[in-house]
């Protein structure tokens, strides 16, 4: 069996629980961590158990050793640190919202393709048991064709002026933090092309969206979405199709749990899979499989479809005229 050599790049509260999650996976080893610290990335290294650890991130793309490099820095950081890495060759997993716009994410999918090296999105949902249940059930047609989705995303974060969600200069804001999810939950249900975008912001006192509402619409469909940092809710989905209905009952990005119901509301059936380790393991295999396999791009969440939520993010953005500065 292959172990895959695993690099963190930055070792905030994210690169933590995925820490945790290769170091659950059989086939997977957490080799290196990089911080811009050596302080930091010793002392990252030493509670997650990694062999090496980096007082910079290009020590960590330099390493010929490393397999994969998963990036978790802040949303402003993601273009400079993924140019580094597929430039030296390494096969990139990025988080969410990968890019802060399109011209980056074009400039970063011409460079993976070019050093011929895997790039993926780290959209971890979709890649969950419960999500693929979902997928499963509408390609068999229980709910009939899909008309709507509803979806929220709505996390009270404390206002701190020191949080990256807040920080116009690192790309904060509820869009691409959290709106990201309610996006491309639509787009993998109702298509990667709607044919309108509608959507309004709460800009807040730092320049960032606090909250945001966001209907996309398709030929016969549409999607109502919102997301926030200014209010909790329990942030359930549904999926409402001719027949019936599909429900993730809350957190519905990281759901363990979805529902199906038939056209008279009656629950049909109920998928229950609890996270082995905390969710993260999914992502951390499904690279190593498509790595495995040989491929360049993730089969269930290629850069095309990257590429079409950023465009929608995008357009969000431009519409509310907001611009993160170095943009
Ligand atoms: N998949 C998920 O469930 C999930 C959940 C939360 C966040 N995320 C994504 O993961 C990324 C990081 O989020 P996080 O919540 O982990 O953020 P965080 O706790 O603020 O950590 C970000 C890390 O990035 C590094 N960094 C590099 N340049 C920085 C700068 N100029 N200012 C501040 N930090 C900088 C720092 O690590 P060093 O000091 O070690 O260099 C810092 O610890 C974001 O893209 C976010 O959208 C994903």
């Amino acid at each position: 069996m292959k172990i895959f050599k695993w690099g963190i790049l930055a070792t905030g509260k994210i690169a933590a629980r995925f820490a945790e999650a290769i170091n659950f996976c059989e086939n997977a080893k957490l080799y290196a961590v990089a911080s811009r610290t050596e302080e930091k990335a010793a002392s990252f290294a030493e509670k997650t158990d990694a062999e090496k650890y980096y007082g910079s991130y290009k020590e960590l793309a330099e390493d010929k050793e490393v397999d994969v490099i998963y990036i978790a820095s802040p949303m402003a950081q993601h273009y400079e640190n993924a140019k580094m890495c597929l430039e030296a060759g390494k096969n990139v997993l990025c988080e969410k919202t990968v890019t802060l716009n399109s011209a980056q994410l074009d400039e970063l999918i011409k460079t993976a393709k070019e050093k011929d090296v895997f790039f993926m999105e780290a959209m971890w949902m979709k890649l969950l048991p419960a999500f693929r249940k979902a997928k499963e059930w509408v390609a068999q047609g229980r709910i009939g064709e899909v008309r709507a989705i509803k979806a929220d995303f709505s996390n009270l974060c404390p206002y701190d002026e020191n949080d990256r969600l807040f920080i116009n200069e690192l790309g904060g804001g509820s869009l691409l933090d959290l709106g990201i999810y309610p996006i491309t939950l639509a787009c993998e249900f109702l298509g990667y092309r709607p044919k309108e975008i509608i959507s309004n912001a709460y800009i807040g006192k730092t320049g960032v969206d606090f909250d945001a509402s966001i209907v996309l619409r398709y030929e016969n469909a549409y999607a109502d979405l919102c997301c926030g940092f200014d209010m909790e809710n329990a942030n359930p989905a549904y999926i409402i199709g001719t027949k019936g209905r599909i429900r993730f009952p809350e957190w519905f990005f990281c759901s363990q749990k979805v529902m199906l119901y038939d056209d008279n509301g009656i629950l049909t059936e109920e998928f229950y899979d609890p996270h082995p380790c905390n969710g993260y393991e999914f992502e951390v295999r499904h690279v190593m499989s498509c790595l495995e396999r040989g491929l360049k791009e993730s089969d269930l969440n290629p850069t095309a479809h990257t590429s079409a939520t950023q465009k929608i993010a995008d357009k969000c953005r431009n519409d509310w005229g907001l611009v993160f500065k170095g943009e």
